[in-house]
């Protein structure tokens, strides 16, 4: 029995469904020996996926950086999200799929004539609640010790992991991760800044991984009437920032009202945030 899920819901397996409960891998998985794999999560509200085509776009993407070849098609793929939504009868709900290299002696390169090990769950999705999107997140800086490809959504996320951890014994929500004196992301989230009513984004390149979320919000940005900037963030900016927001497929977009002790701003979400919050609101609604 795993605790805190739903063992008899169904996942995919290499072609099988089978309990989640009851589904296995081999130790000799390269996912599990050397985290040499890729994922990529989806979020569907009332049963529909939300902005699937760019997260299969980026499944794909990821797939190709690391040299995993699958016979996998985008229709597969999408097949593959709408079946497991329908299979799972939830309403809002995050669909998790995984490819790993698959199953071979272990050896650092790269295996002849293997099969990739495709894994695929839904889980269901607790939308961020009234009190975070009204009262905010609260967030410290610290190092971005991570690898130099944050572009790939591999899942060796150790870094990302021990990121967490430090926000979890700081007692704050999340982190801002810096490297060499300039933002990068938070654990597992993008981070935005508004100065001067602009809002602003690190670049999109190796350092962050572009979030489904990123294009969005600069999409909402220009609705909304809001200049939007893409560049480097000094540490300084952070510090003295109108609003900081954070972004990602579970927690939609939230504001960061508390960053190192200190208040954003008033110290309350501010309308540049308002605004986003209000634009990604109607873009659910609109599904
Ligand atoms: C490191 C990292 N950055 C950014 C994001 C945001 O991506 P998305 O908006 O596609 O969820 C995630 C999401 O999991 C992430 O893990």
């Amino acid at each position: 029995m795993i605790p805190d899920v739903d063992n008899d819901s169904i996942v995919y397996l290499n072609g099988q469904y089978v309990r989640l409960g009851d589904a296995k891998i081999s130790v000799l998985d390269r996912g599990f020996i050397f985290g040499d794999g890729i994922y990529d999560v989806v979020p569907a509200y009332k049963g529909k996926p939300f902005r699937m085509e760019g997260h299969l776009a980026r499944l794909e993407r990821s797939l190709a950086a690391i040299g995993i070849v699958s016979d996998m098609t985008r229709d597969g793929w999408r097949t593959l999200v709408l079946d497991m939504i329908a299979r799972s009868g939830l309403g809002d709900c995050m669909v998790y799929i995984q490819v790993t290299r698959g199953v071979a002696k272990r050896d650092h390169g790269f295996p002849k004539n293997i099969e990739p090990t495709v894994f695929c769950m839904v889980s269901p999705f607790e939308r961020p609640d009234a009190d975070k999107r009204e009262k905010g997140l609260s967030a410290v800086g610290i190092p971005d010790i991570r690898w130099l490809h944050c572009e790939i959504k591999s899942v060796s996320l150790l870094g990302n992991v021990l990121a967490k951890q430090r926000a979890t014994e700081a007692g704050v929500d999340d982190v801002l991760q810096f490297r060499d004196g300039f933002l990068s992301e938070g654990s597992s989230c993008n981070i935005w800044v508004v100065r001067d009513g602009v809002l602003l984004a690190p670049p999109r390149d190796n350092l962050i991984l572009e979030g489904i979320r990123y294009g969005l919000m600069e999409e909402m940005a220009a609705e909304a009437g809001v200049g939007f900037e893409a560049r480097a963030i000094s540490e300084a900016e952070v510090d003295t920032a109108d609003e900081i927001m954070l972004t990602s497929a579970t927690k939609e977009v939230l504001p960061i009202t508390h960053y190192n002790g200190k208040p954003v701003g008033n110290g309350v979400p501010g309308p540049v945030y308002v605004a986003l919050r209000a634009g990604y609101d109607k873009a659910i609604a609109e599904l």
